[in-house]
């Protein structure tokens, strides 16, 4: 039996190298600290498996749930985005349910292209993005998110055929590798780009509520005219150490949120409602528990970055995110210096080429272990003398 073009066409994922690569080496016997991935190592606030629990009990949660998912749970994003970022959203037509952003981001293309159709990309970026190119059979161009630019795109340089070709761009911030984050003025700046060029915005805010310094990172939807041209994604997988239970949400422009909402009634019956009515209890109960992760997460940066600093390697600390973005010595590319850090130190990092070509001259550091494993990586990699 064959697959299909399209699954042949889908690229290898590259966490999926790198997941065998530390299952390899953890299988060997070998003290690895694994600094490579993006999961969050915390648990899910204690009151949030509560209320999935006595969900769960509800028989009316066995049910099918609506297949828009349940209102409490809309209701709950919207009054979730007034008190955090001021924002204004519809429940009845401005939020889409979806099972982790992931889906979401995959689904767009399929909604708003039609085949042939150029989308935009960041690079470096998530890697998952390209599975919703290659699904939707679009056509896709990247454009850099340079260390000059505080990893924000450079409009200016987009050339004029793409931006007359193009018909939808993905935004992320606080971004995933770099760790930076963006301001209003560069929202308002991708608002006035998207109108004049006609251009859809996607606004990846997966890392919204992890911004340090007492920077709290602003909704792409706290801009005025953003919801004329586009839409935010957000997940409670990173706010509320929820990576597994999959679920957020999109809100936003109510053409976008229409298209996604008809793409699911044809692919599901929306999550489990017992995990929708925790959901509810997450955005919607104290957010004590995510300013301490938050604090958990900057302590973990400051500690990091200083070992790092000591050990003379010149980095700059993030902004924002779980993420360090770290450059790579003189004589390596990112991938060699990516192995040599497993096998001489037993720390894995994400070499940057795996984020696209701009990537290369950096390795991701997930901050999500403990601090004094995160000085040890560091320390392992002082003895290797290469700073
Ligand atoms: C930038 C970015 N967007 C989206 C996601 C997807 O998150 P989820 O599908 O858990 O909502 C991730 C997860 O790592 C991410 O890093």
């Amino acid at each position: 039996m064959e697959h299909s073009n399209r699954i042949k066409k889908l690229p290898v994922q590259f966490f999926a190298t790198l997941v065998q690569k530390v299952g390899k080496a953890i299988a060997e016997g070998r003290d690895i600290i694994n600094l490579g991935q993006g999961n969050p190592d915390q648990q899910t606030p204690p009151h949030i498996v509560k209320a999935l629990q006595q969900a769960a009990e509800d028989p009316s949660t066995h049910k099918y749930s609506p297949f828009r998912g349940l209102t409490e749970l809309k209701q709950a994003a919207v009054d979730f985005y007034k008190s955090e970022y001021g924002v204004d959203i519809n429940a009845e037509t401005e939020v889409a349910i979806l099972f982790g952003t992931k889906t979401g981001l995959v689904e767009l293309p399929m909604c708003l292209l039609n085949e042939g159709d150029l989308m935009l990309l960041p690079d470096p970026g998530y890697p998952d993005y390209l599975s919703g190119v290659v699904l939707a059979n679009v056509e896709y161009r990247t454009f850099p998110l340079k260390a000059e630019n505080n990893f924000l795109p450079d409009y200016n340089s987009i050339p004029t055929r793409q931006r007359e070709l193009a018909k939808l761009m993905y935004l992320n911030y606080p971004n995933n590798p770099t760790g930076s984050i963006a301001d209003k003025a560069f929202f308002e700046e991708t608002v006035a780009f998207a109108k004049k060029n006609n251009i859809t915005i996607l606004h990846d805010f997966a890392y919204g509520a992890i911004g340090f310094n007492g920077k709290k990172p602003i909704s792409f939807l706290e801009v005025e005219g953003a919801k004329e041209v586009g839409v935010e994604m957000y997940t409670l997988s990173k706010t509320y150490n929820m990576a597994g239970w999959r679920v957020g949400f999109a809100v936003g422009n109510s053409k976008i949120i229409e298209a996604l909402n008809i793409i699911q009634d044809h692919m599901y019956v929306s999550l489990f409602p017992a995990v929708q009515k925790a959901a509810v209890e997450a955005l919607s109960g104290s957010q004590d528990c995510v300013r301490e992760l938050v604090a958990r997460y900057e302590s973990r940066r400051n500690v990091f970055i200083s070992a790092c600093r000591e050990i003379g390697w010149n980095v700059t600390a993030p902004e924002g995110s779980f993420f360090a973005w770290l450059p790579v010595p003189n004589g390596f590319t990112s991938e060699e210096f990516a192995d040599y850090l497993l096998e001489r130190a037993n720390v894995v990092v994400a070499p940057g080429k795996g984020f696209g070509e701009y990537g290369e001259g950096y390795i991701r550091v997930g901050l999500l272990i403990d601090e004094d494993r995160l000085v040890e990586a560091v320390d392992r990699i002082k003895k290797l003398n290469i700073f």
